[in-house]
């Protein structure tokens, strides 16, 4: 196979975007016009093309343009991410969110988890480790469901086997690491217990009949995927969490991100370890915490 770049006219890239924005709400700038350009073009080599007009052929009326999408966008997304990433907003969770959520739903004994653009699944796996240290004996009294979702149906294929390379595994506590997981081969094998705890589902975000068929959620996390939106992708977004929230849940988005100009009704909690938003007008349950101006 040839190893030279097939490279992409301004007009082809202005067209890709579209497509993209049009089916994920993923945007890209002309300033990522490489980027495309580098994960696109093995595609099109190994789909023995020979410029990007034919590959914008093969997925906007091609029979295998659906395929061809998920193919598209396994290239193109960047799905960085590792268990216990950002420990400050975890703490948060540990020790706000979750003991508040523990008390609101004492007599239901049922915590829904969504874990929306989840990649390779360490998000929702480090929260269901979380809960079971916290809950250790009394899990078996509460109905936990967490479910990691992600336009990636090959990061959720990573996620569903439930082994990981050191990398993923890099901002694991040792303590965690010993408990949670068996390292084979350089590989890190998650505890099965902590594997059943979640499950996983492609889901775009821009779907937001697939995201209400779900009902609501105490905690969600979504976390480092904001920035590649639009702000009307990311309102679109945001107002679909606030919509599948319950009243007095917990809503985690990206240390970097902000929702502040949206005009959607969430605030922020004044919180020193990190930073967390719940819905306008809720009452901060339990932990005495103040909701920031
Ligand atoms: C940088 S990763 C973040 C993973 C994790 N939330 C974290 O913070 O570690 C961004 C993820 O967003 C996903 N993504 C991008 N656009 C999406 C969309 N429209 N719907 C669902 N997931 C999307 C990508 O596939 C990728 O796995």
């Amino acid at each position: 196979m040839s190893t030279a770049t097939i490279s992409m006219t301004d007009g082809q890239f202005t067209r890709l975007r579209d497509i993209i924005y049009e089916r994920s709400g993923i945007d890209f700038q002309p300033a990522k016009k490489y980027l495309l350009e580098s994960r696109l073009g093995r595609r099109l080599q190994e789909l023995e093309m020979e410029d990007y007009d034919q590959y914008i052929m093969f997925i906007t009326i091609g029979p295998y343009r659906d395929d061809e999408f998920q193919e598209m966008f396994n290239r193109i997304t960047i799905n960085e991410t590792s268990f216990f990433r950002n420990e400050p907003q975890l703490s948060v969770f540990e020790n706000h969110a979750l003991p508040a959520v523990l008390d609101a739903r004492a007599d239901a004994k049922r915590i829904r988890i969504w874990s929306a653009a989840c990649s390779s699944g360490e998000e929702p796996f480090t929260l269901a480790m979380i809960l079971h240290r916290t809950l250790g004996v009394r899990l078996m009294d509460w109905r936990i469901e967490i479910l990691g979702t992600d336009i990636s149906g090959k990061a959720l294929e990573i996620a569903n086997s439930g082994v990981y390379s050191s990398y993923a595994v890099r901002s694991t506590p040792k303590l965690m690491l010993d408990r949670y997981f068996t390292e084979k081969n350089g590989h890190y094998e998650l505890d099965p217990e902590i594997r059943s705890m979640v499950s996983f589902e492609t889901m775009n975000l821009k779907d937001r009949m697939a995201a209400r068929r779900h009902g609501q959620w105490d905690v969600i996390f979504c976390r480092n995927v904001l920035i590649y939106f639009d702000e009307k992708m990311k309102k679109q977004v945001v107002q679909t969490f606030h919509d599948q929230l319950a009243d007095d849940g917990w809503l985690f988005i990206g240390h970097s991100e902000s929702i502040r100009d949206l005009d959607v009704a969430f605030e922020p909690v004044d919180i020193p370890e990190g930073f967390c938003h719940r819905k306008v007008g809720c009452n901060p349950a339990g932990a005495g915490l103040k909701l920031s101006a």
